[in-house]
């Protein structure tokens, strides 16, 4: 796992559902997002990407905050929509959108961004190899000082070890896979970093149980969170 014919369905699966539910999480800001905004005020950052940013309820929030943005996702109609709905609220000029699929080095400059956010992407159909280049290409990205602020189910969410097994502590419930984090993977993917935080969430019905996580790419800039 994930084998090309398993990640090309999930693209699929999230185009679809993204097409039959508009706003699917809400058209508010998610918990971690005002949280990271906050820590990235306190860094002094101002160029931000955004991995995952589905319908982009948190990728507007962060553009209102004053933050230039570019979302990236693997889904373009989703992404189409970000950049409407941007334009509709006036910060046309400050988000931009990336097609991409992660699982690729990501198509930015050495350095280009002060900081990344994504929320509940590193917990998708990405193999903890995946991760560990994404995490690589997060750090070439990002400079010096720069943040990360990612969210992820973990092995303590009630649907860890439930539905179809797809292998590295992912499992497929109702077409979708979801990588659940342990700690270790937590400290792996932290590598080249400074691991500044992990905090607790919950969030839906389930609710699903997360963690935020914070890391800064050591170098000027530094700040405390
Ligand atoms: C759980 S949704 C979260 C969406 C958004 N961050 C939010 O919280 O509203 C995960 C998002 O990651 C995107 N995604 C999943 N795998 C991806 C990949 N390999 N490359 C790029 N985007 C991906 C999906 O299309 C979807 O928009």
């Amino acid at each position: 796992m994930t084998d090309p014919t398993i990640a090309g369905a999930q693209q699929g699966h999230w185009a679809s559902t993204f097409a039959a539910n508009p706003d699917m999480y809400g058209t508010d800001p998610s918990v971690p997002a005002v949280a990271a905004a906050a820590s990235f005020t306190e860094a002094g950052a101002h160029q931000l990407l955004e991995l995952g940013a589905g319908q982009g309820r948190d990728t507007l929030f962060f553009a209102r905050q004053g933050f230039e943005i570019v979302a990236l996702d693997y889904v373009e109609d989703a992404l189409d929509a970000i950049a409407a709905k941007a334009t509709a609220a006036g910060t046309g000029d400050t988000v931009g959108v990336a097609l991409h699929d992660v699982r690729e080095p990501l198509p930015f400059a050495d350095g280009a961004f002060d900081a990344n956010y994504s929320h509940m992407l590193f917990c998708m159909a990405l193999t903890t190899a995946q991760l560990e280049q994404l995490a690589a290409e997060l750090h070439r990205v990002l400079r010096p000082g720069g943040l990360v602020v990612y969210t992820v189910r973990h092995t303590g969410d009630a649907h860890y070890g439930t539905g179809t097994p797809r292998g590295d502590d992912m499992y497929e419930r109702g077409g979708f896979i979801v990588h659940f984090f342990d700690d270790r993977l937590v400290q792996r993917l932290a590598t080249g970093f400074d691991l500044l935080d992990v905090t607790e969430f919950t969030e839906g019905d389930l609710p699903r149980r997360l963690w935020r996580v914070t890391m800064r790419k050591p170098g000027h800039g530094q700040v405390t969170t």
